[in-house]
């Protein structure tokens, strides 16, 4: 650890990682994609949307798989065979596809388009247009009350498409920027674990015990994602902490404490600059609060402390009662869970402390 080369590449890596999160964090701020809905819920409301505002009794998304070039049912409602997939010469949806526009089809005849669905009476098609791609096609079928599809239901359907469109695009975009995020997050989170004998490992296992908390607690999918990313980057201040302090073999002194205290602060100070990280920011500052407020850091207490943080917080105490110190052994996952139980409503939330232990007692009963 000691060797110089090994300082100064470590250092160049992390000026690397630096740069590649300021342009993340522009592409981000330029495309607005965080606020913007996963691929699944924008498909579920386009299809709500088709239904309610055509009145159709079956609705399809269909995307195109670019490899096999053929179309696949993402999403549907009503008489829908969604294990069909459509190559390039079914001709009514492509047809539309190919001509971006959309195309109607009553009083249907052609036992090819009765293949659809059993008994189908009409069909509409619209193309799903990205600004670089054809992304698919959503599929109407048969009217609620028998009518024929009108020139304003192919307006309406094409209102909804081409706003899903962008968003589509712009989700499949966020999906590839934050798989290339969390990857560069991992590596400079590894580089940090690098130079202290004491962290191996505990990044990754704070991460799987905090997102198997917040899966009890039945949080959302964003905010899952955020605390991921919360719990990937929550001790990465330490690259301010004197390597003498991350590495010494025995307990702390006071004045020692007092430096290492100032990893939650540095670390929301780095990536003080990322916008969009602002509740995984909060959640890094405050992880190392207390419950009661007294031994807080920051002076917060109960609420006041993002919800992130207590989470955090009681799957970073976790790992480090399970881990090995020089100055003391590890205690057993029963042992650990026990001290956490001793310290809820003091150093923890007692709701989350509720939820790690059905955890904990769950995980157990697996091992
Ligand atoms: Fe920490």
């Amino acid at each position: 650890m000691e060797n110089p080369d090994y300082q100064q590449d470590l250092t160049a890596t992390i000026q690397e990682l630096s740069i590649a999160y300021e342009e993340l964090s522009l592409l981000y701020k330029v495309s607005g994609i965080f606020s913007s809905l996963s691929i699944d819920d924008i498909c579920s409301r386009m299809i709500d949307e088709a239904i309610d505002t055509i009145g159709v009794r079956t609705a399809a998304i269909l995307f195109h798989d670019e490899k096999n070039d053929h179309l696949f049912t993402k999403t549907s409602k009503g008489a829908w065979d969604i294990d069909r997939t459509f190559p390039r010469d079914q001709a009514v949806i492509w047809k539309s596809i190919e001509s971006k526009k959309p195309s109607a089809f009553c009083r249907v005849a052609d036992s090819q388009y009765r293949g659809y669905i059993p008994g189908i009476k009409s069909i509409m098609v619209c193309p799903i247009l990205g600004k670089a791609k054809t992304i698919g096609a959503i599929v109407v079928a048969d009217k609620e009350d028998d009518q024929e599809f009108f020139s304003h239901d192919s307006k309406l359907l094409m209102a909804i498409t081409s706003q899903a469109g962008l968003a589509i695009e712009n989700a499949f975009l966020y999906a590839e920027l934050e798989a290339l995020l969390v990857g560069a997050i991992k590596s400079l989170v590894k580089a940090l674990e690098a130079t202290s004998y004491w962290t191996a490992g505990h990044t990754e296992r704070v991460t799987e015990y905090a997102i198997s908390i917040g899966r009890i607690l039945d949080l959302d999918g964003d905010t899952l994602e955020k605390l991921k990313i919360c719990s990937l980057l929550h001790d990465i201040g330490k690259i301010a902490t004197p390597r003498e302090i991350l590495n010494k073999s025995e307990e702390l002194s006071e004045s020692e404490w007092i430096e290492m205290k100032k990893h939650p602060g540095v670390g929301a100070e780095i990536l003080g600059e990322m916008k969009q990280f602002k509740d995984v920011i909060l959640g890094i500052k405050y992880h190392h609060e207390h419950w009661d407020g007294r031994k807080s850091i920051f002076g917060l207490k109960n609420e006041q402390i993002p919800l992130l943080a207590r989470i955090l917080s009681v799957a970073d105490t976790f790992d480090a009662l399970t881990s090995d110190r020089p100055y003391r052994p590890k205690r057993s996952r029963e042992e650990a869970a026990k001290e956490i139980e001793r310290c809820s409503g003091s150093q923890f939330d007692p709701e989350i402390v509720k939820a790690f232990l059905g955890w904990a007692d769950l995980s157990t009963r697996q091992h």
